[in-house]
């Protein structure tokens, strides 16, 4: 066989094996109601679209995780995919791997399954309960127990989209500073970070009503709603080592507030976006794209996604 038509059928070969049985065209054409319908609908996944989907753990579990539960802790994950695949263009991306890091229980991880097939979907990490409830709820994804530090053990490099909901909303300034290079180096030239912190929101919910029995909460580890305030208007990164339980221990995880300022500052060059604007989303957003080859960083920035900086 000529080496061009062996090279043909081995690209084809390789694009049909990277098209799993789950993503078919029927899920890609699904609105984004009907695919966060489906969610509650597991039979109705297996039998039309031949979907396996994972299932939710207790809402103990879920609350445990990022204070809500049910439909509208799922509510919350979909508003933050929604943005993440818009801002990443994601669809047009071809055979893209995307990586959950903090992915807890799965809760935005499982949107993903109509994107890409679960073997190029990765969700790390380091807590064993978080590893646990991944495995019980049968998430079908890549998952990785990481340690509190880089790097994650036998990923390669390459991915077009990395995301963290809450999670660089409790990390010392250490621990985000290394985190953030490295998932940056882990990203395809071109590719998308996009990821959550404390914000406005977190602050008013403080200085709000329920201020007391939020101050009991907290154990008195924070410093008066005003004082945070007055930091956050000044553009200070606050960090308050609360702990979180299990691995997630106060030398490293807290409450972490990282203004606007701390990535125009540390990532300026691939910033793209700062928002507070998801709806649904109580922290705020922030995009980076890495410089793709062949752009200077400008170009890059102009040309990625139109928008606001
Ligand atoms: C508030 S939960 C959010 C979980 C999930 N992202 C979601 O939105 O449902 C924070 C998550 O970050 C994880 N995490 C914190 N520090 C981490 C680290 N150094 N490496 C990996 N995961 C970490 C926690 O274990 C936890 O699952």
């Amino acid at each position: 066989m000529p080496k061009r038509c062996l090279q043909t059928l081995l690209a084809s070969l390789t694009s049909a094996l990277d098209r799993p049985p789950q993503v078919s065209a029927a899920l890609a054409q699904l609105s984004e109601d009907a695919w966060f319908d489906l969610q509650f609908e597991p039979e109705v996944a297996r039998e039309r679209y031949n979907l396996s989907l994972p299932t939710f753990p207790p809402d103990d579990v879920q609350l445990r995780f990022t204070g809500l539960s049910a439909r509208d802790n799922l509510l919350q994950a979909r508003s933050f995919y929604e943005y993440a695949i818009a801002r990443s263009q994601l669809r047009q991306a071809a055979n893209p791997r995307i990586l959950d890091f903090g992915g807890g229980w799965g809760r935005v991880s499982r949107f993903f399954l109509r994107d890409a097939p679960a073997r190029r979907i990765t969700v790390a990490d380091c807590l064993t309960d978080s590893i646990h409830w991944l495995r019980e709820t049968r998430n079908p994804c890549d998952i990785r127990k990481n340690d509190v530090l880089p790097p994650i053990r036998g990923l390669s490099r390459g991915f077009h989209l990395i995301y963290a909901y809450s999670v660089f909303s409790h990390l010392s300034p250490v621990s985000t500073r290394t985190w953030l290079d490295y998932l940056i180096g882990l990203l395809r030239p071109g590719g998308w970070l996009v990821i959550t912190t404390m914000a406005r929101a977190f602050l008013d919910h403080l200085a709000g009503p329920g201020r007391d029995t939020l101050t009991n909460e907290y154990g008195g580890l924070l410093p008066a709603p005003e004082v945070m305030q007055a930091r956050y208007g000044q553009g200070e990164v606050q960090f308050y080592p609360t702990g979180g339980g299990g691995e997630l221990a106060p030398s490293f995880y807290g409450i972490t507030l990282l203004p606007r300022r701390y990535f125009l500052e540390n990532y300026g060059s691939i910033f793209v976006e700062f928002t507070e604007e998801v709806p649904r989303v109580n922290q705020a957003v922030i995009a980076l794209r890495k410089t793709p080859i062949n752009a200077t960083p400008d170009t890059a920035r102009s040309k990625g996604y139109p928008g606001e900086r």
